[in-house]
């Protein structure tokens, strides 16, 4: 093999190189422009070219050295970008972190849907002050001074300034303030939290959720209200739903009665939940006192009313069988993951 094919033949070994590879590249750096390459042979060659065409070889060989060191530069690179994709901090084919959905609080189930099935029947939302005043919380609502009926809900009393005031024990404060604020007709309902001072344990909380309703206009009768009632139970817990009513004390209701709704965990055969009875006791109510009507400065020979109120624990507790108070407030993610799927 002549000169001329050597170098032809070397030119098309560079060309055809593929330098993946630190193993690859570093072989072609030896064979080509290493210590002892081979081009340094063709340059020894060129000694015994005749003079006139060493100027041609001569140049020939050193394009051949320039192809190789662009090759070998080329290769560098390659290689390069390939190490910086292995060595990256961020791993492409790792998988997506989840992203962790977040649930409604049951109790904040529970009193939307409450929301919803009164407002269904044109009931509006009226919301209020958790620190209340004696007139709000008790007076109002014909409490006399002094009367034990005070004693029937354990008062939290807070000192505000001057004045002795309380965390509200129901929300039917709410309605007293919707009286003195609208004209009948009054329908409305008062979602919120109330307290009482009671030993915390698995049936007793010192606050829990109540909703408590107010209906008010001209000829509002006993007959309206346990329809309205039986209206809710069944929206609530299902079609078969039954009411029963029991004679009942408020200071603030005339008659006043206790709802029972059948049991919906044994279908009134008999269970533990119900104890035997079919029946669970879910809310109180009653026609609203002429005493309350007047300090609210409504005609009590003109409009009549009935309210109700129901706590929201006492229904979560039914639809969702969590018989424990303190779950519903322990922020335990396991309890609350559990209610995911309700809205
Ligand atoms: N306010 C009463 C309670 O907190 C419930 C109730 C409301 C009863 C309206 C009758 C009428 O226990």
């Amino acid at each position: 093999m002549n000169l001329k094919e050597k170098i032809e033949e070397l030119k098309a070994e560079i060309n055809s190189s593929k330098l993946k590879g630190e193993e690859v590249l570093e072989t072609f750096r030896i064979k080509f422009l290493g210590s002892k390459n081979i081009l340094k042979g063709l340059y020894q060659e060129l000694k015994s070219v005749p003079n006139e065409q060493k100027k041609d070889f001569g140049q020939l060989i050193n394009s051949l050295k320039n192809l190789a060191e662009e090759k070998f530069e080329e290769g560098k690179k390659l290689n390069a970008d390939k190490n910086q994709m292995g060595q990256s901090k961020i791993d492409h084919s790792r998988p997506a972190e989840k992203v962790e959905l977040g649930a409604r609080h049951p109790l904040a189930v529970i009193r939307n849907e409450i929301i919803e099935i009164f407002g269904r029947i044109g009931f509006s939302v009226s919301e209020g002050p958790e620190i209340e005043d004696d007139w709000h919380n008790f007076s109002a609502l014909n409490f006399p001074p002094e009367h034990p009926a005070r004693d029937m809900q354990d008062t939290f009393f807070i000192e505000k300034g001057e004045k002795e005031m309380a965390l509200r024990t129901h929300t039917s404060s709410v309605q007293v303030r919707v009286m003195e604020n609208e004209k009948p007709p009054i329908r409305t309902i008062s979602p919120g939290r109330v307290y009482r001072n009671e030993a915390i344990s698995a049936r007793a909380h010192c606050f829990f959720h109540q909703v408590e309703g107010l209906y008010i206009d001209k000829n509002v009768s006993f007959a309206d209200l346990k329809q309205t009632l039986l209206y809710f139970a069944q929206e609530m817990f299902g079609g078969s739903a039954e009411i029963r009513l029991r004679p009942s004390y408020f200071p603030f209701t005339e008659p006043s009665a206790e709802v029972d709704v059948s049991c919906t965990i044994c279908k009134s055969e008999g269970c533990n939940v119900c104890k035997y009875t079919g029946w669970l006791e879910i809310l109180g109510c009653g026609m609203v006192d002429p005493n309350v009507l007047e300090s609210a400065n409504i005609d009590p020979k003109v409009y009549s009313g009935f309210a109700f109120g129901m706590g929201v624990e006492r229904i979560a507790q039914l639809k969702y069988r969590v018989g424990d108070l303190r779950l519903y407030s322990e922020n335990d993610v396991r309890f609350l993951n559990q209610f995911k799927s309700a809205y």
